[in-house]
């Protein structure tokens, strides 16, 4: 039974892993330690959805915690997905938040992933209290952004995508921490392909502060310091677990 400080329960859902945990909402940390289940190699919306009735069932969830999941696309509440850059293109056409639903026989709140590691990071983490704009990226399998204007989110910004030059014309394609596992880059050669990308960002948004998300912001001492930028840029405080803390919150404010 999921235990009583956890007020939440929130799901990450990843190119590589599906991860959950009770939320403890007031100290923004998980109440229990999560659970990782691998994606299926071939993610369909049944697929993907019945490993997220597994890890409520394994938690055992009660009905009255809201359930938060973090998604890798853009999600508009009531209209049918229209992009899907890492998981099965058979989620096109498809309303994820009716599919998490009914195959968690309970209502749930979908967000984009992006959006609820960077609302985890005003809430409780890096951009706590940043005034202005703050830019939260995840680097993982893709790239994902969260904007954030003095502590208010835009919603569903695909900045991951933007165009570098004439030669990568999907900026996630060049420089995410997938593509640095997949060509096996440095993290000094890869820290270069990511100041082309911040670079970019900076010079068209001017943020007041980048935070720096997903699995690798562990290693971010290996090249945070290389990225080559005027604005500041830090890593994320709740690292990996922004996404599943973020969707927790998310839906706890929409109960
Ligand atoms: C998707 C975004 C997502 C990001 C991180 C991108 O490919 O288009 O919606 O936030 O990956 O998962």
């Amino acid at each position: 039974m999921m235990i009583e400080t956890a007020q939440a329960f929130g799901v990450d859902i990843g190119g590589s892993g599906i991860k959950a945990a009770p939320v403890d909402l007031e100290k923004g940390e998980f109440a229990e330690p999560r659970l990782k289940i691998l994606t299926p190699a071939v993610s369909t919306p049944q697929a993907v959805a019945a490993i997220v009735r597994q890890q409520l069932d394994h938690f055992e969830v009660p009905d009255s915690a809201p359930v938060g999941i973090a998604f890798p696309a853009p999600i508009k509440p009531g209209q049918k997905l229209d992009f899907m850059a890492n998981l099965d293109q058979s989620w096109i056409g498809v309303d994820v938040t009716e599919v998490f639903s009914e195959a968690c026989g309970r209502p749930v709140v979908v967000v984009n992933d992006a959006d609820a590691a960077g609302l985890a990071e005003q809430q409780y983490g890096a951009a706590k209290g940043q005034n202005g704009l703050v830019i939260a990226t995840t680097l993982g399998t893709g790239i994902g952004t969260a904007l954030i204007m003095n502590g208010t989110l835009v919603p569903n910004t695909e900045l991951g995508h933007i165009i570098l030059d004439e030669k990568h014309l999907d900026a996630e394609k060049y420089a995410s921490s997938g593509v640095r596992e997949q060509k096996e880059l440095g993290y000094k050669k890869w820290a270069k392909r990511l100041t082309k990308y911040y670079g970019l960002m900076e010079k068209y948004f001017n943020p007041d502060l980048f935070v720096v998300g997903g699995g690798v912001s562990r290693q971010s001492d290996k090249f945070l310091p290389y990225i080559d930028i005027k604005t500041p840029i830090v890593p994320a405080k709740l690292r990996n677990e922004a996404g599943i803390v973020g969707a927790a919150y998310y839906a706890s404010t929409k109960q």
